[in-house]
């Protein structure tokens, strides 16, 4: 259920107006205006504000804004505030203060600082949202309601007494007894049997590494208590106020670890997400790219907002770059590209105190004579040409495994190699993809697949035996799966699929693996066809799969490092080391025979997205790039099409083709 209003592409941002005089809100107004803003998010960080003490609420600062917006033809996304709970609270519940896996209670000076478990927390979590949606009720300038801010990030885990209390409960509905639970945790090891409930603790700190399945289900529970954290919220606004579409904004591919999002995203009525370049790492808009197609692919492919991202630098990394000219422009536009049918920034304008003062706003310090304001203006506009992208889809035709539960077991104590590390392999698949210009779904291992030419699993360490079936059955009906190594290797509790590796995946791979030679910090070793690998090798032994490429130096020298397995109406194949170079052309010849369809002879700095019936063409590089074939009419200037277009440096293209895509 997306927000009916506003029409359009949404534009605007997180406004903390409390922070300023009433006759800079005048000026807001006016500068919103300005810049065709149509959506705000209000009052995420203002419980302070919204209840001055225990049960008097107060909501009249909060009206007058409201209303001068509405006026203003503004809608509001407002907030529950529940990421910042008052001095007054945690006073009264310290409690509720959040505890580390160190055992070091964190203090009140930052935000994110209660309990998703704590009794007290939900009570007065509880108290305030029924009091807020009861007053806005029926307001029409409030058209979605956004709950809490980016659960998970900073606060994944918590290990106060609460949350051991709440723990101990999940861990009775999980399991049938304690037996089954000894069972799944393997206690066997190191003689950690339990014999009652009461001994069971959470994962602490510990001078080694603590039982991995105890870790896993930790990390289950606690993203699982925020989730019901959120539902509490959720259930009193849609009870109060429905047909208000209610979301919680995610963070992105920034700091999303905690977070399952496939389990998420079903508890919410439009997705949002957050995102922020890494500001020095180069091509950091690929990034971003993935962040979108996430986002877009824990939506289901429905059409998701960008909650929000920066108009130039922010202020949290070691080294803060602005944003180049032009440069938030592509990175806004590559949302949209991508399934976002917002465009919303932290924040509207700069704060001048706090712990944010250095981080960009839509209005810096430097006030609307600047050119982030110029450039904010012109956005502006231009999404407001977009409008007719709305609602429209974007079409993968290869995809992406991504299973949180994966990500959690993976990065574990006490792996065969510090260098195994889930993003490190997401990330490579990843770009290497981007830059052959293929758009990317993301999908959980359970998933239907069959809509996808191609399926590849960049690292799916912990697969069940349901979803590995999963992945027999796409390949077997004519699907092409491309497996990476360290793949298929443990279930649900970390514990090690039967016999030889990869028990899952063995016999949809046709081989299993004797040994695995992890590679020494910096070594590489040399695969046929001029392919250099690092990190990973392995004994591989096939049994239906043939070698396509072998390992030429090394400790599997001779041995094969890529092979191919034909099975039923398809093809499995398995790469067993990281290649230094060579992925992208790697992969090509899968997608060639898989007959994926891409655009050719493009440079990798032209990123090209099709949504409906638009397509997208965003130049990160410093020199033109002429695209061949294009057929309509270009959405900025109106310019008829039949032909090649030339898009400058660092400019966006949009045209509304004249024949779709098939
Ligand atoms: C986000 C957060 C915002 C703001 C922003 C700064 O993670 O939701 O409130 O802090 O980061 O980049």
């Amino acid at each position: 259920m997306y927000p009916e209003r506003p029409a359009g592409i949404a534009y605007g941002g997180d406004y903390n107006p409390e922070q300023w005089p009433r006759e800079v809100h005048e000026e807001d107004v006016a500068l919103m205006r300005e810049a065709g803003v149509n959506l705000v998010s209000l009052g995420m960080f203002s419980w302070a504000l919204m209840e001055p003490e225990e049960g008097r609420h107060e909501f009249g600062w909060l009206d007058e804004i409201v209303d001068r917006l509405h006026a203003a033809g503004i809608a509001v996304d407002l907030a529950t505030p529940t990421a910042a709970p008052p001095a007054w609270f945690t006073a009264r519940h310290p409690d509720t203060l959040p505890v580390g896996r160190d055992g070091v209670r964190i203090g009140f000076g930052g935000r994110q600082n209660a309990c998703s478990s704590a009794p007290a927390f939900r009570e007065a979590t509880a108290r305030l949202v029924r009091a807020l949606a009861t007053h806005y009720r029926g307001h029409p300038a409030v058209v979605m309601w956004h709950v809490h801010n980016e659960y998970g990030a900073p606060l994944g885990e918590c290990y106060c007494e609460h949350s051991v209390a709440a723990w101990r409960d999940w861990l009775r509905h999980t399991y049938r007894d304690l037996a089954e639970l000894n069972d799944a945790w393997g206690t066997a090891f190191w003689g950690q049997r339990y014999t009652d409930w009461a001994q069971i603790d959470a994962p602490r700190h510990n001078h080694t590494a603590v039982n991995p399945a105890q870790r896993l289900d930790f990390a289950r529970f606690s993203d699982g208590q925020h989730r019901e954290h959120y539902a509490l919220q959720r259930d009193i606004l849609r009870e109060i106020t429905p047909g208000v579409p209610v979301t919680t904004n995610f963070a992105g591919t920034v700091n999303c670890k905690s977070t399952d999002l496939w389990q998420w995203a079903r508890e919410l009525d439009v997705v949002a997400n957050d995102h922020y370049l890494k500001a020095e790492q180069p091509d950091n808009h690929i990034d971003l790219a993935m962040s979108a197609d996430l986002a877009r692919s824990v939506a289901g492919g429905e059409p998701w907002m960008l909650m929000e991202h920066s108009a130039g630098a922010v202020n949290w990394q070691p080294r803060n770059l602005a944003k180049r000219p032009g440069e938030m422009r592509r990175n806004s536009l590559a949302h949209v590209a991508r399934g976002s049918d917002s465009v919303l920034f932290f924040q509207f304008r700069a704060s001048r105190f706090g712990a944010e003062k250095f981080h960009s706003a839509m209005v810096p310090h430097a006030g609307a004579g600047s050119t982030q304001w110029r450039e904010i203006v012109e956005l502006g506009a231009d999404l407001r040409r977009l409008a007719g992208v709305r609602g429209s889809r974007v079409r993968a035709d290869v995809a992406l495994v991504w299973d949180w539960e994966s990500y959690w077991a993976l990065e574990l104590d006490w792996r065969p190699s510090v260098d195994l590390r889930f993003r490190e392999r997401a990330d490579a698949f990843y770009e290497a993809l981007w830059r052959e210009h293929v758009t990317i779904d993301f999908v959980h291992p359970s998933a239907d697949m069959s809509r996808y030419r191609v399926v590849v699993a960049p690292s799916a360490y912990l697969l069940t035996d349901a979803s590995a079936k999963n992945l027999h059955r796409y390949v077997e009906a004519g699907g092409n799966l491309l497996v990476s190594y360290f793949s298929g290797i443990v279930d649900e509790h970390d514990t090690i699929h039967p016999g030889a590796y990869p028990g899952a995946l063995r016999e949809v791979l046709g081989l299993s693996i004797e040994e695995f030679h992890p590679l020494r910090e910096h070594e590489t070793v040399a695969v046929t066809g001029g392919l250099d690998g690092r990190i990973w090798s392995e004994r591989i032994h096939p049994a239906g799969a043939v070698a396509e490429r072998a390992f030429a130096s090394g400790p599997d020298a001779g041995h094969p490092a890529l092979t191919r397995h034909d099975l039923g109406a398809g093809t499995a194949w398995y790469l067993a080391t990281a290649p230094v170079t060579g992925l992208r052309e790697l992969l090509a010849g899968v997608l060639d025979r898989a007959g994926v369809s891409r655009p050719r002879g493009l440079p990798d700095t032209l990123e090209l997205v099709r949504r409906g019936h638009h397509l997208f063409l965003i130049n990160h590089g410093d020199e033109p790039v002429t695209v061949e074939g294009v057929t309509g009419t270009g959405v900025f200037d109106g310019a008829h099409h039949d032909g090649p277009v030339t898009v400058a440096a660092g400019a966006v293209t949009v045209v509304e083709e004249q024949s779709p895509h098939p």
